[in-house]
Parts: C-alpha cells; structure tokens; sequence
C-alpha cells in the first residue's frame, strides 16, 4: 500500500516521479506528491494533491521546475485522513528533509511528544511527519545526513519503507526498507527507486531488491547499500527484471481489469507448456533436490493467504487432499498468523500471494519458518519478499496485475496449484501415471476453453444489463466451487460496492434461504460434478421460494439452462479445472456490473492493490 518513487540523474525528474507514480497508484489513491530539489529557486519543491494523480498533474501545470533529483508519492491513507495536509512528502519543520513513506511507524505517539518537548510543531495526522522530523532533528545535531538517517531510522518501530531527500544536501537519495517492498533501478549515470518494478519498466531492467533493515545511499554514479545495525556495506549483484512495458499498459482495453481477463487463455498455456516437459512429466525450475527431500516428507499442508488469493488456497486444499492424499487446509494469513499453530518439520506451509508483499502472508510465512515447517510460496511477482524469503518458490508468471481485482493472477494460481499437487502426488507415489496423464491432457484443454467463454461474453453483457441496479447478490457452490462462489462474490462487490455473499451451498437451509426472494438473484455455479444433483436441489429450492438464479452450468445442460432464469454455459472439463473456467464469467459478470454502474474499475475505493499494512 502506498507507491514510493525516486529519481537521481540527468533528465526531467518531475517526470520520471510523474510517469513511476502512474504506473504505482494502483497502491493508493487517497493522495499524491511530489518533493524535489529546485535547481532555479534552489532547495526543495514539494507539491501534493487529495484525491487521485491527475489532480497533482494539473497543480503541476502551474508550476515550472527545473530538477533531476526528486521522490514522489501515493497515499493510501493509514494515519491521517486523506487530505492534502497528509499527503506525502512530508517534511520536517524547518522545511529542510522530504520523505515518502509506506507503511506504519508504530511507536510515533512516544517520539512525537519527544519532538514536541524539543519545540517540533506538527501539521499533519500522520505517523511519517514524526519520522521526517526525527531525522530533521539528528540532522540539526549531527550535521550529517546519513548518520542523522542511521540515528532516526535505528528508533522507529514497525514496518516501513522510505525515501527522503534533503534540500542542502541535494545530489543523494537515502531509501530504507523494512517489511514493505523497496527495489532499486540502475541507470548509467542516474539511478531510481521504487516500491515495485512496475514503476521502473521504462527505464530499466537492472534491479537490487532491498532486504529487511538495510538502507541504501543513491547518487547519479553508485549505489551503495548498508546493514541498519552494523553500519557495514551490503554487496548484492543485480537481478534482472523480464517483464516489460508493454505488460504494464491498457494495450486498447477500457480498463486493465478487462485486459487481464482477456489475457487469461493465452497465460494459462504459457503456463501449462512451461510446466510439462516433453515425457509428459510436471516439473518446476525453481524446485531441486532439497526441496524434493521436504516434500517427500511432509505429512500436512496448510494454503496461507489472503483475498482471492486464500479462495485459491482452498481450492489447493482439495486438489491436495484429492491427490496427494495428505491432510490439507486453507487459512486466511491474518488468522493463521495470530493463533499459534502447531507446526511440525513434517508440515508444509504454502504461501499463495499475488504480489509477494502481503503483510499477513508475509508474517505467517515468518511465523512458519520459525516453527520450523517447510515453506512454500506460489508467488506472482518475482523477487518479492515473499518469494526471496520462503524455503522454496514457484513463480504464477502471470505477468504484471495492475487492476485492483485479482483475475489472471488467479486463475494463474489455480492452475499452478493443480500442476503443483500432481508434482507432489508424485513425490508421494499417490497417482497412478495414466490418472496424471488423463489430467495433464484435460489440463491442456482449460486455456482453448477459456477463450471459448470470453468469445461468449455477449451473453456476460445482457445478464449484467438485467442485474445492474441490484444491491445484493447470494452465489452459491459446492466442492470445488465453494471457493468460486467466495472469489465470485469478492469480486461484484470490491469493484462494483454491491452487497455479495459466498457461501457453501449445502450450508443454504442452515440460514442463507432466508434471504430469498424476488428481488435477490443467487448465482449458482453448478457445472459437471460429484454434487451436481445436490446443486439441482438447491436451485429448485430457491425456484420453489419465487427466487432469481443465474446459473453457471455445463453446456448442454438443458435441465439446468430450464431451471434457472439466465444460464451461463461452461464447456465440459474434469471437475477439478472447473474453477478455472467458473472463475471468468465471473470476473467479466463483476466487471460488467460495476462499469455499467459507473465504478472506478480499476481503482475501486478504499483499496489499494498490494497490502503491506496489517
Ligand atoms: C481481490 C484481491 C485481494 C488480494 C489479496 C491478497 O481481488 O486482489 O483480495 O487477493 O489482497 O493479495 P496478494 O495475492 O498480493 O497476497
């Protein structure tokens, strides 16, 4: 949560924060800013905006800087309301250090009574000003900016990232990571930092990811990073970053949620042939032989996650169950996190995470680690904390999501998962190699038919027409696609603020009926499947109580298609793979519904896309 940029170099700087910050505001968009060192007017230029980033681009307008040195910023407000006087860069009360943060200084009350008993006056409701002015306040004493950062950094607790940039001191950036993302891009002769590599496409590809409690000094020629507490100097050698710009833009469509959706088919190939070598076995280039030796041993799997991400887990539960035949459970990470599990060596812990930066999943990655299981993260973006700090990663590859709502991310999860549990399966001599071949091949036909339900999307556009103006929307599944009606349900109502519920549909007559009626449709996803005739139960039921079902169904399913009062046809597929396919409709019924409403798609209030704040 909040985007974090800075520049040192030779060109515009005001427009390199500018063109970083929007390719970050996915982040946040409670506010944004910009500091930066004058070089007409000298010292520092700070400039910020409420509300979203074009407004700071008009502001920017009136205003006519000369700069190669700057940090920028976008809020997605935690301490403070969003306001222009919360809006980041902060800086300290002689107007002398900028700093942009995300994240959360958790003892900022204690040190900012310490400030104000040295004669610091505050504007703002923010945690960040106390920090800005601590370092102010070392600065002042010291006279020496990194020692000053070092002294004021080495006092904050929580979880944070920074940049500042001080106006008498004007050709460095200092950057500090704890917890929250921080990577740094290497130019010739200028460098940049930001909170993820998004920001950084255009520029370059060469990367260093900043570990926990390490801060960096960058100058047009160098960078050089230290450890917090020891002072010493870090070497790390670059990574080099393979997404590309192009990923990063709308490339035509209306919104980045709808060109995720359609990018879904052609990901899931890509993912499927990267997966499966030519003798027909799944295997993973992140995984060896250590690796190996943990799964082999395992006797229990616990999915950790959260959002989309843990309806993901759940889904790998049962695919781990079903196959691999070991005890398997999905938790959400902000309670596994908390409720001290009893975790063994013999346990494996598999982290499902978008972005690799979730807080929670992050902390119950920790906490597992240090109860001495086995982790594993099935991670979306490479190098992130996540996945640089679990025992093994299997990267999704789904490319970059820039769309708040989760679509290609997840799907890409659930197929990596079902690769994932046949690998697995295998290590544990639970399947029989024609029962993974016949999967493999009923696998590789997931992606044509996904592409087959996006070309049906017409039937998407009168459903969502009819339902539109509907506040409450029930969905309803079972096995496999209880976890389709949870993500189908977060989805309607994170981008279109309708009220949805998922629930599993055997728990219907233990209190959801109740909330049948003429006016409330229950999406039904009922394709082929072991508890088929039970779904049919259930939308009879809600037929017989003058209820509305919109029914996601096998094509061909004519008693189904009878039943409901719209039908949606799924092609056939193994039970298994059919979350996949139950999960686009679904993203392009919530997308539909909320664009037809007028929603920001893209940048749904109250939410910020990555969640690196408990
Ligand atoms: C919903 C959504 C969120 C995320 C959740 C976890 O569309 O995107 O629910 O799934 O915040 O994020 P990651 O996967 O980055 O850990």
């Amino acid at each position: 949560m909040c985007g974090i940029v800075g520049y040192v170099g030779k060109r515009d700087a005001l427009s390199v924060l500018m063109k970083g910050l929007e390719h970050l505001e996915y982040r946040g968009y409670d506010s944004a800013g910009v500091a930066c060192i004058d070089e007409k007017a000298g010292g520092l230029f700070v400039l910020k905006e409420e509300g979203k980033l074009s407004r700071l681009k008009e502001s920017l307008k009136k205003h006519s800087v000369v700069s190669t040195v700057g940090i920028g910023h976008t809020r997605w407000a935690t301490h403070g309301e969003p306001s222009r006087v919360n809006a980041h860069p902060h800086t300290d009360c002689k107007g002398q250090i900028a700093l942009v943060h995300n994240g959360i200084i958790e003892n900022y009350a204690l040190l900012k009574e310490e400030l104000k008993r040295r004669g610091v006056a505050f504007r703002s409701k923010t945690d960040t000003e106390i920090a800005v002015n601590l370092i102010g306040d070392y600065y002042r004493r010291k006279r020496d900016l990194v020692e000053a950062f070092r002294k004021a950094v080495g006092r904050l607790r929580g979880f944070f990232a920074f940049v500042i940039l001080a106006g008498n001191d004007p050709d460095k950036l200092l950057v500090f990571k704890r917890s929250n993302p921080i990577v740094i891009g290497l130019g010739k002769g200028e460098n940049f930092v930001a909170s993820d590599v998004s920001a950084l496409l255009p520029y370059t590809k060469n990367v260093i990811y900043l570990e926990d409690d390490e801060y960096a000094l960058l100058t047009r020629k160098d960078v050089r990073i230290y450890n917090l507490g020891t002072g010493k100097a870090v070497k790390r050698k670059p990574a080099v970053i393979r997404w590309n710009i192009r990923q990063a833009q709308k490339g035509g469509y209306p919104h980045f949620m709808l060109k995720e959706i359609h990018e879904e088919p052609r990901i899931l190939e890509e993912i499927i042939t990267k997966r499966i070598d030519r003798r027909g076995n799944v295997y993973f280039d992140t995984l060896g032989r250590g690796a190996d030796l943990r799964l082999k041993k395992i006797k229990r799997v616990f999915f950790v996650s959260c959002g989309t991400a843990y309806h993901a887990g759940l889904v790998g539960s049962y695919l781990a169950e079903q196959f691999a035949r070991l005890p398997a459970g999905a938790e959400v990470s902000s309670e596994f996190r908390y409720r001290d599990p009893v975790l063994h060596s013999s346990d494996a812990v598999i982290l499902i995470t978008q972005s690799g930066e979730t807080a929670d999943t992050l902390a119950a990655l920790r906490e597992a680690k240090a109860k001495g299981a086995f982790t594993l993260a099935i991670v979306n973006v490479v190098g992130s904390t996540i996945a640089r700090e679990a025992n093994a990663v299997i990267y999704t590859h789904a490319g970059p999501e820039i769309g708040v709502a989760s679509t290609k991310a997840y799907t890409a999860q659930l197929v990596t998962e079902a690769l994932f549990t046949f690998y697995l399966a295998g290590l544990h001599q639970t399947m029989k190699r024609t029962q993974v071949s016949e999967l493999l091949l009923a696998l590789k036909k997931v992606p044509a038919a996904c592409e087959k339900i996006l070309k049906q999307s017409e039937a998407l556009d009168r459903c969502s027409r009819k339902y539109f103006r509907h506040q409450n929307f029930l969905y309803l599944g079972r096995g496999y696609n209880f976890p389709t009606a949870l993500e189908g349900a977060l989805k309607l109502k994170e981008i279109s603020y309708a009220h949805a519920h998922g629930y599993a549909a055997g728990e219907m007559k233990h209190g959801p009926i109740a909330l049948v009626d003429h006016k409330q449709p229950v999406i039904c996803i009922a394709p082929a499947s072991k508890t088929y005739e039970k779904m049919i139960s259930n939308v009879e039921e809600i037929k017989a109580r003058g209820g509305i079902v919109i029914a996601l169904g096998t094509e061909g399913d004519r008693r189904l298609a009878e039943l409901a009062d719209d039908f949606f046809p799924l092609p056939p597929t193994h039970e298994v793979f059919s979350p996949i396919l139950a999960a686009i409709p679904l993203q392009l019924f919530a997308y539909k519904i909320a664009a037809f409403n007028g929603r920001d798609v893209d940048q749904p209030r109250n939410l910020a896309k990555s969640v690196t704040v408990e």
